[in-house]
């Protein structure tokens, strides 16, 4: 486990692997204090690799191995080499059969990587590297084998034995054991095996497939928790339906199983046929699960879904090329949240998920392309840049080349690679052969790092009606990449006459007969341009007076775009545009720079002055068009949110977060006085009557409601928070009770001790309800905050070994409560630096995302950075540091 010189490892070393395992025969026995592996491999030499001689390599991690037969006959010590990480077999044949039994720990094993023990059985994960921690094995995506499965348990402790494909026997054993054996028809790579063998219950549905094959769905769970697995059950059978409109493609299994449990590093898996998810996406219920557990519950089981395809079918050559899968994973997972919900409010949640994940990791010292050139430590490189910058960089296929040659793309990928293991380059290749379109340019997506800005300035001549839109393309240097070469980039944008209409679009040089693929054609409303140079020039015609522009719709690229709005001109596009992304996202620039406009005011001894024209664009917000309450509760919850205070800090050259924190929370006060009629009328008027239920349009209400009720209380009115107390008592779903407690946990009363004793007496028994009561006390904007969070370390309800209560405490802390970390003392960071510590000798995995929290650090003031070194550098200096953590530590103080 601990590799005392880490190594980093070079895209430009790949090589194809020198030998092939075409099938591997793997027999698990699960003892009370270990397992016993056999593991049969029939191996032979890579054809396309041929003369080669080399020997015969597996990976290993901490196995005990037992024996190793060579096409039957035991070797002897000197015809293998051992070392921590591999077996070596110098000579071999060109085909052969090669038998290892080893020893593992399932029992001890709290990374959660490979085979471990949780609460009612045994689980596995795989992905990236964790096969080798089960047998001895070729631990690489571009090593595809035919498994077949038997696993062996007690039969009244572990009555479920699971694995990938279809159950072909089972049976007894005597001593009470069982054992049954799975065969998964499709080869694949190590990192999609799985296997479970627990107590569960089972909730089980049927999908006819379009071209009518029957296919049995099951969910398993917790024992007693099946009321809870109905809502993930829908999701699934949503996602096998949109799957199959919206792509054409369809389940290629007779069985799919899904199961939940609590011990999981990160959310979801997708082996094949077996997927293993954090009890997180799949259990809900209204009286414990929000809206938004319900919704990422969908998109979670829709993400691993479609991984299916996206990942299994057509897999990854190696993992430099792992947004091959979870980029484009991602983006149709976010389009099936676009047809399920609001389109645009999904995205705009996406954008600011960006914004405040993506943005500062390519603006910090862990900056990598969405295709990395080279790791320390593949576990740390499940990141947003890979996953959220990896979608947004499909998506803008999809602008470029337009959906119908999109869907072609897809088709060809998959006539052409599937079976494979494949790159990046493969999936755009297929993408422009089919749409015709060139993305050479474009590629540089994949290999350079860092946010792009755009500057924009305008001119517009009336006498001509000509109006130039002059676009400048930089991108700030990143680790190993101090200059950039120009990206191609789509700007998809629309022109506003004075009333608030768009105007037809005539562009210069346009091409009536030969439009761009993916552009509205000459005339529209909306086009998108193509900024392939460093600085360019576009002019629109027959622009009848100065337009206002409203630039990057839809968030068309993942780049910063600059051009001096007035705030006029943004009132002007929050009222009208008609792409409402880019309504909200007015309403995001002027508080932003207001609250800038404020920290200045502050540190000169100033108060905040907050201009008519932001109060009357937020009344009207609330009030919306016609009569009372706004046309889309859901979108009015976003626009009336103020930015995070992580996004603010992002926008400073040096980060003040207690004059971030003073100022958000004074602008938040006086919208709160100025508009107390408005808010307390929308909090009346968008009640959700009748039984609770998920849906877009009671979320949406809801989440107005709720937006309404926390401005409330930042009057600090005693009966406003009355008013969350008692809509905490009285509430029927867990969306209102969670609410009402998130804004009481932010002020001292007597309602907030009251409500957090009571919400844990009631829910101490369901760990996703605790993780929740964990969080919202992490979040909390009281200066007694880490001491608080200090003693929940200690409290019954946590543990160190859950991952959920890690992130929920700890994670939530240091990411979540931007004023309380960054604390002047420096209390947080040392604090953040005893848990990495602690937790670094359990599971480095989830230590190192601890550590990213320091990601930053070199953005604050000299005192707070003297306090970060100290804090990275004692983490740095602890004797037998994982590799994981280490690459996160020395990257950020490098
Ligand atoms: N591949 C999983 C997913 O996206 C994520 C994951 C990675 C889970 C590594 C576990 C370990 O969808
Ligand atoms: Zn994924």
């Amino acid at each position: 486990m601990r590799d005392p010189t880490p190594k980093t490892v070079y895209l430009k070393d790949y090589t194809p692997p020198p030998f092939i395992v075409e099938a591997i025969d793997l027999d698990i026995d699960l003892r009370d204090d270990h397992a016993r592996v056999r593991s049969r491999l029939a191996i032979r030499r890579n054809p396309n690799m041929r003369p080669s001689t080399g020997p015969l390599v597996l990976d290993g991690d901490e196995l005990a191995l037992e024996s190793v037969k060579l096409n039957g006959r035991p070797l002897a010590q000197d015809e293998y080499r051992l070392d921590a990480q591999r077996l070596i077999i110098p000579q071999t044949p060109d085909a052969l059969a090669l038998e290892t039994v080893v020893r593992i720990h399932p029992h001890q094993n709290t990374q959660l990587m490979g085979l471990y023990a949780s609460k009612d059985g045994f689980f596995t994960q795989c992905e990236p590297e964790g096969f080798r921690r089960i047998t001895f094995f070729i631990d690489r995506p571009d090593v595809m084998a035919r498994y077949t499965t038997t696993i062996h348990a007690d039969k009244a402790r572990y009555p479920y034995l699971l694995s990938n494909g279809n159950l072909i026997a089972q049976g007894d054993e005597g001593s009470g054991r069982h054992w049954a054996r799975w065969e998964d028809p499709f080869p694949k790579p190590s990192y999609l095996f799985a296997m479970v063998a627990a107590k569960l219950d089972r909730l089980e549905d049927t999908f006819i497939t379009r071209s009518g094959k029957r296919a049995r769905l099951q969910i398993y769970v917790e024992p007693g928790k099946l009321d809870q697995a109905g809502f993930a059950m829908q999701a699934l059978k949503k996602a096998m339906k949109w799957d199959e409109d919206v792509f054409g493609l369809e389940l290629d299994l007779d069985q799919y199983m899904i199961v939940a449990v609590g011990d999981f590093n990160m959310g979801a898996m997708e082996n094949k046929g077996l997927n293993i998810f954090n009890t997180k996406y799949v259990l809900a219920r209204p009286d414990i699960a929000t809206d938004l557990d319900f919704q990422h519950i969908d998109r979670v089981v829709a993400h691993e879904y479609f991984h299916n395809w996206t990942g299994n079918r057509v897999t990854c050559r190696d993992w430099f090329q792992l947004s091959l899968k979870e980029g484009l994973t991602v983006f149709r997972e976010q389009e099936f949240g676009a047809d399920m919900y609001s389109r645009p409010v999904q995205r705009i949640c996406e954008v600011r998920h960006l914004r405040a994940t993506q943005f500062p990791e390519d603006a910090g010292p862990m900056a990598h392309p969405v295709r990395p050139q080279s790791y320390m430590e593949i576990s740390n490189f499940y990141t947003a840049t890979v996953y959220e910058k990896g979608a947004e960089v499909v998506r803008m296929i999809h602008t470029l080349i337009g959906k119908e040659n999109f869907r072609k793309g897809m088709d060809l990928y998959f006539r052409r690679h599937d079976g494979q293991a494949v790159t990046c380059d493969d999936f755009v290749q297929a993408m422009q052969d089919a749409s015709g379109v060139d993305l050479t340019q474009f590629k540089r997506w994949y290999d350079q790092a860092g946010t792009p800005v755009l500057d924009v300035s305008d001119h517009y001549d009336p006498t001509t009606q000509r109006y130039t839109l002059t676009v400048k393309q930089s991108c700030p240097p990143t680790p190993g990449q101090p200059e950039k070469l120009p990206f191609h980039i789509p700007l998809a944008l629309g022109l506003l006459d004075r009333d608030g209409q768009d105007i037809p679009l005539w562009l210069e040089g346009d091409d009536a007969a030969h439009p761009p693929a993916g552009d509205g054609a000459p005339g529209s409303t909306t086009r998108v341009l193509s900024v392939t140079q460093p600085e360019q020039t576009f002019t629109f015609l027959r622009v009848p007076a100065k337009p206002v522009p409203s630039l990057l719709r839809g968030f068309s690229a993942p780049v910063h775009v600059r051009y001096p709005y007035s705030d006029q001109a943004l009132a002007h596009l929050m009222a009208h545009d008609s792409d409402p992304f880019n309504r909200w996202e007015a309403g995001q620039r002027m508080a932003t720079d207001l609250i800038l406009k404020g920290i200045a005011e502050l540190k000169a001894g100033r108060d905040l002055v907050v201009p008519e024209s932001f109060v009357g664009a937020m009344a009207r917000l609330l009030k919306g068009d016609e009569g009372y309450g706004p046309r889309d509760p859901a979108f009015a919850a976003e626009a009336l949110s103020l930015p995070d205070e992580n996004f603010i800090a992002e926008q400073m050259e040096v980060v003040d977060p207690d004059a971030i924190h003073a100022v958000r929370t004074r602008l938040a006060r006086i919208l709160a006085e100025h508009l107390r009629d408005e808010f307390s009328h929308a909090y009346r008027a968008h009640a959700v009557p009748g039984p609770y239920s998920p849906d877009a349009a009671s979320a949406g209400k809801r989440a107005l409601r709720n937006r309404c009720l926390a401005y409330l209380a930042e009057t600090q009115d005693p009966q406003a928070l009355r008013l969350a107390f008692v809509q905490f008592e009285t509430a029927d779903n867990m969306t209102d009770a969670m609410a009402a407690l998130s804004i009481l946990t932010h002020f001292d009363c007597p309602e907030r001790e009251q409500a957090l004793e009571a919400f844990y007496a009631r829910w101490k028994d369901e760990p996703l309800v605790v993780d929740k009561w964990l969080r919202v006390q992490a979040t909390s904007r009281l200066p007694d905050t880490l001491e608080k969070v200090k003693r929940l370390t200690e409290h019954p309800a946590f543990s160190i070994k859950n991952p959920n209560k890690v992130y929920s405490l700890i994670g939530a802390f240091s990411t979540g409560n931007h004023v309380r970390f960054h604390a002047a003392d420096g209390a947080g960071y040392q604090f953040l630096a005893d848990q990495v510590i602690i937790l670094d000798k359990l599971n480095p995995q989830v230590a190192a995302r601890l550590a990213r929290a320091f990601d930053r650090w070199r953005k604050f003031d000299g005192g707070r950075q003297a306090h970060a070194r100290a804090a990275l550098e004692r983490i740095r200096d602890t004797a037998g540091l994982s590799k994981d953590v280490a690459e996160i530590v020395t990257k950020a103080l490098g």
